[in-house]
């Protein structure tokens, strides 16, 4: 371990049952200097659900080579313009950070702890920076919905056309803000379908519980409603230079991103052959499954095997999508494709090792709160 990464190991040993403390202290310390930052943060903030403190520790622990990371960091800084970040805020923010640590660190902090703090963030942020600064395209787009409709009282499937034309890969995701019922907070959600001419997004929306964002989009949103969206994400896209054989492996609404490939795929594949799973608890969470069945009538080259773990009645597969997938095969010589919670990608990507699948034919998102 070089010598930078134990510095930020040690110290953070001892902030670490500190946590909300930490939190608490660094948030207060931030808007107390710098009232104006309050605006950029979501209305309701609680210690445990706010993000950017958490974000920066685990970034600050993870990323021991900045260089490593840097498509990633300039692609989170390129997105930090949805939130209407500026350059000077880096500063303001590295400065609530060191003081929040230096607060909660007791007599054994000391200035190479704070030293090797100063300089991860540094790395961190100047990338970020020079990612945002090189980007042509606006912080968001507006967009209007379309179409809205319920699937089961917890997943929606929509549509919207954003005002410019937006540019993106079929498999690829974007963060999401509802303003009129959620403002500031932004999520993640893939795109359902394939770019069109029309500049028209679907998405498959699933509410989590008590979930902000996801339950806006479910119950609240309505034809007319504009929601935002920030610059696409993701590498879970096509190769176009591959011939191989396509397996894609979707538990609930991580069919979204799966259709969008489906939906490239069915305007150019002659030759490959599709087999996509798609796994729910019961029946009625295969909400797209009719869909699913209509492409496969028409398309020779699609094979769609449906499966349900709670739903004894069912007369498709039963069982856990991801063992589902192992009783067919052999899937050697497939590029692979998994989205879904990460619960059901872990299991997958379980699935697909033991099988020997090489691990890089497999491209996967897990739809974890990030
Ligand atoms: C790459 C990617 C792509 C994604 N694509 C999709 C997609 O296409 N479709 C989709 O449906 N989802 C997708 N997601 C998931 C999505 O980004 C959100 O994580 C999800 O919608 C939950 O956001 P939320 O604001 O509704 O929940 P949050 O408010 O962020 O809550 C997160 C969780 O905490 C729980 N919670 C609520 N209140 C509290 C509380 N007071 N204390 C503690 N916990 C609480 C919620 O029930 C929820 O389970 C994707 C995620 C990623 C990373
Ligand atoms: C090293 C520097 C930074 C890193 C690694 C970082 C990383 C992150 C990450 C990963 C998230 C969660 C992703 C998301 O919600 O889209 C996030 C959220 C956020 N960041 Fe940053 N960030 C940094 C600096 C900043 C700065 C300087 C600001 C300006 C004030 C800022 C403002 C925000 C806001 C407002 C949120 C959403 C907070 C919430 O919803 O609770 N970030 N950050």
């Amino acid at each position: 371990m070089d010598n930078l990464s134990r510095l930020l190991k040690e110290s953070w040993a001892l902030v670490e049952d500190q946590q909300e403390e930490v939190a608490g202290y660094f948030y207060a310390r931030l808007f107390l200097s710098n009232p104006e930052l309050r605006d950029l943060f979501p209305v309701q903030m609680n210690v445990q659900r706010a993000r950017l403190l958490k974000a920066i520790v685990r970034s600050i622990q993870t990323i021991d080579s900045p260089e490593q990371f840097d498509d990633y960091l300039r692609s989170l800084g390129r997105d930090h313009r949805k939130f209407l970040v500026e350059p000077r805020h880096y500063d303001l923010v590295r400065d609530a950070l060191l003081e929040a640590l230096r607060e909660h660190g007791g007599e054994r902090w000391s200035l190479a702890y704070e030293q090797a703090w100063r300089d991860a963030y540094d790395m961190i942020a100047a990338r970020m920076q020079a990612g945002a600064a090189d980007d042509p395209n606006p912080p968001f787009w507006e967009a209007v919905v379309l179409t809205h409709e319920r699937r089961t009282p917890d997943i929606a499937v929509f549509t919207c056309r954003p005002e410019y034309p937006f540019t993106y890969r079929a498999g690829q995701y974007v963060s999401v803000e509802v303003p009129r019922y959620q403002p500031r907070l932004w999520r993640t959600y893939s795109i359902a379908n394939a770019p069109t001419e029309e500049n028209v997004l679907e998405f498959h929306v699933r509410a989590h519980g008590a979930g902000w964002v996801s339950g806006a989009l479910v119950r609240r949103i309505q034809p007319g409603d504009v929601i935002r969206i920030a610059a696409p994400m993701g590498s879970m896209t096509l190769d176009p230079t591959s011939t191989r054989d396509v397996v894609c492996v979707a538990g609930g609404t991580g069919l979204a991103p799966i259709k969008a490939i489906i939906g490239e795929l069915a305007r150019y594949n002659r030759t490959r052959w599709v087999h996509v799973f798609f796994g729910a608890r019961t029946r009625d969470e295969l909400y797209d499954l009719e869909a699913l069945n209509a492409l496969a009538a028409q398309y020779p080259w699609l094979t769609v095997v449906p499966a349900c773990s709670e739903d004894p009645d069912f007369a498709g597969e039963q069982g856990l999508v991801s063992d589902v997938v192992a009783r067919y095969g052999p899937w050697h010589e497939h590029d692979f494709f998994v989205a879904g919670s990460s619960a059901m990608v872990k299991a997958t990507l379980r699935t697909l090792s033991e099988l020997q699948v090489p691990s890089i034919r497999v491209k996967y998102d897990a739809f974890t709160d990030s």
